[in-house]
């Protein structure tokens, strides 16, 4: 029986996998992490940023790090995850690595749209199936994949994100139930906007964001307790208002935010 009130480190640890950890909220997510006594792998494709993190957090906490670079759109990269981690007693992962494209969809690169999807969706299948079967044979786990505030309807000129992230939301509801009763907690995590590298990446312009370690912080006290968290005070205000609206409704209201934020697009 998984105690509640345990520090997360004790309920799940002692090692901890995050990818997408070079930035971002992969990055907030491996600082709130060794804050908490877990020792991590680190995973993401530009190693200077990792071997970056992976000393201060020695430095800050004593953590143990292992930097792994992989690109995780690559069978191969996704496999070496899974193999280098062996030897580790594994009992946390985030899939944190991720990317958006946005504009219009005949107008993007297929190939692009092809690698997003192998990463998001294809990347985090494998991840928690490979490490699903772990902690299913040591009897507990913790899994947090990253879904969006975009996953709950279809959004014009971020179509082909927008399912990916429902894919992750699917996936991540339907495996939370499924393993409830071998001791493994999932949880998905549906941000609004948050300012990191994403949007210059995407190639939109954001308004307001939340801080990446806001949604760390938040959804770590929320795994084991919940199936899906909203974090921060604008995930919450856009995703119950949007909540109340019938899914044509949010999808026409998903196309005036994104006719806004793709605006350059046009320029
Ligand atoms: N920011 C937002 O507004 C927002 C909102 C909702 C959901 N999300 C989701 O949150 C997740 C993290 O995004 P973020 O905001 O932290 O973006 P970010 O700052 O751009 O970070 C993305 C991370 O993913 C890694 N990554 C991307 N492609 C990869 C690949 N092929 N192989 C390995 N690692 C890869 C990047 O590392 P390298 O480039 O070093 O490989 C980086 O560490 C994503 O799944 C995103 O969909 C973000």
């Amino acid at each position: 029986m998984i105690d509640r009130r345990e520090p997360l480190e004790v309920r799940y640890g002692p090692w901890a996998v995050v990818t997408g950890a070079s930035e971002g909220i992969g990055k907030s997510f491996a600082a709130a992490l060794a804050q908490q006594g877990f020792h991590l792998v680190l995973v993401a494709r530009r190693s200077h940023l990792l071997d970056a993190l992976a000393a201060s957090l020695a430095q800050a906490h004593g953590t143990q790090c292992d930097v792994l670079t992989a690109d995780l759109s690559t069978a191969e990269g996704v496999a070496e995850v899974l193999d280098r981690t062996a030897r580790h007693d594994v009992g946390l992962v985030v899939c944190a690595a991720g990317f958006g494209t946005a504009g219009r969809f005949l107008e993007g690169d297929v190939g692009e749209e092809l690698d997003m999807l192998r990463v998001n969706c294809g990347a985090s299948t494998a991840l928690s199936w490979g490490f699903g079967r772990r902690f299913e044979s040591r009897g507990r786990g913790g899994l947090i994949l990253l879904s969006s505030i975009v996953a709950f309807q279809g959004v014009p000129r971020s179509a082909h994100y927008a399912a990916t992230k429902s894919y992750v939301q699917t996936l991540a509801e339907g495996l939370r139930v499924e393993w409830a009763d071998r001791g493994i907690d999932v949880l998905a995590v549906a941000p609004g906007p948050v300012a990191t590298g994403f949007a210059g990446r995407a190639g939109l312009t954001m308004g307001r964001a939340e801080s990446p370690e806001v949604v760390a912080a938040e959804s770590l006290k929320a795994l084991g307790r919940r199936g899906t968290v909203r974090p921060g005070l604008l995930a919450k205000v856009l995703g119950y208002s949007l909540a109340m609206t019938p899914r044509w409704g949010r999808i026409r209201i998903m196309a005036m935010v994104m006719r806004g934020m793709t605006k350059h697009h046009a320029a």
